[in-house]
């Protein structure tokens, strides 16, 4: 700064300080908290819900809904489920939108090592991190970091999300509401164990959109999103 200045160029630091910020949201984070910033995922019906009692889950919501799902893995660069959406659902868990080159991490949550290995989330498209054993969620951010991932979509199921939430790990929700109820099901989030209301977690609302036929809300938790 001292040079440019000495050479009698007009300086000035601090500009577009918050825009700048804004767009390095992720990376910023990431280095100070030394985790990366974790954004939960979830697609339901305006009753909550992510599945029908039978199970039938596919597709709640729309095509755009889904696109922006899509396009969320690439600006996360990771994402994570939990053992029982790889059985259930079979995802495959990659960005299909042309010409991404980086696919995202995929990373799977299975203690009891009960998946198989065959299902799509461990085929070749990209990298993918199948965690066994027990797992200590600070830890597998840590982890996560120090491999290189800066930001984190957890998509699911319930129980995940909820042991997300219930460490205070979760800096960012995506919602998509679909306009249909189904009355009976699953809800999207299991496990908080609440007892009062006064405990229930709060978020900042930060935007609301439609996206085709559904909602998109994206809230914060506090500061840290
Ligand atoms: N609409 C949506 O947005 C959406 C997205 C994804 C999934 N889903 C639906 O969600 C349903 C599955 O959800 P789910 O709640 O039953 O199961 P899940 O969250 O997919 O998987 C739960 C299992 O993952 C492991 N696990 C998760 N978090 C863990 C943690 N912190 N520590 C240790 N192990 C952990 C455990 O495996 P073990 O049991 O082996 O110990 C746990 O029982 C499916 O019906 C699927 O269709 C909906």
């Amino acid at each position: 700064l001292a040079k440019v200045a000495a050479a009698g160029i007009e300086t000035q630091i601090g500009l577009l300080e918050e825009e700048a910020a804004a767009a390095n949201r992720q990376f910023l984070f990431a280095v100070r908290h030394r985790r990366p910033r974790v954004v939960l995922k979830a697609a339901f019906s305006l009753d909550g819900r992510i599945a029908l009692p039978s199970g039938e889950s596919q597709w709640i919501t729309g095509e755009a809904a889904r696109r922006e799902g899509h396009r969320l893995r690439v600006d996360c660069g990771a994402v994570l489920v939990g053992r029982r959406t790889v059985e259930l659902d079979d995802p495959q868990l990659t960005a299909r939108i042309p010409g991404v080159v980086n696919q995202p991490v995929r990373v799977v949550l299975d203690p009891h090592a009960r998946l198989k290995g065959t299902e799509r989330v461990f085929d070749e498209q990209a990298p993918t991190r199948h965690i066994t054993g027990p797992i200590d969620l600070p830890a597998l951010l840590s982890d996560l970091y120090e491999s290189g991932v800066k930001g984190l979509l957890i998509e699911g199921g319930a129980v995940t999300a909820g042991s997300f939430l219930r460490a205070g790990l979760v800096d960012r929700l995506e919602m998509f509401m679909a306009p249909k109820l189904l009355g009976d099901g699953p809800n999207w989030l299991q496990g908080l164990g609440l007892n009062a209301l006064a405990d229930a977690p709060s978020v900042q609302i930060q935007e609301t959109r439609r996206v085709g036929g559904d909602l998109w809300i994206r809230a914060d938790f506090g500061a840290r999103g």
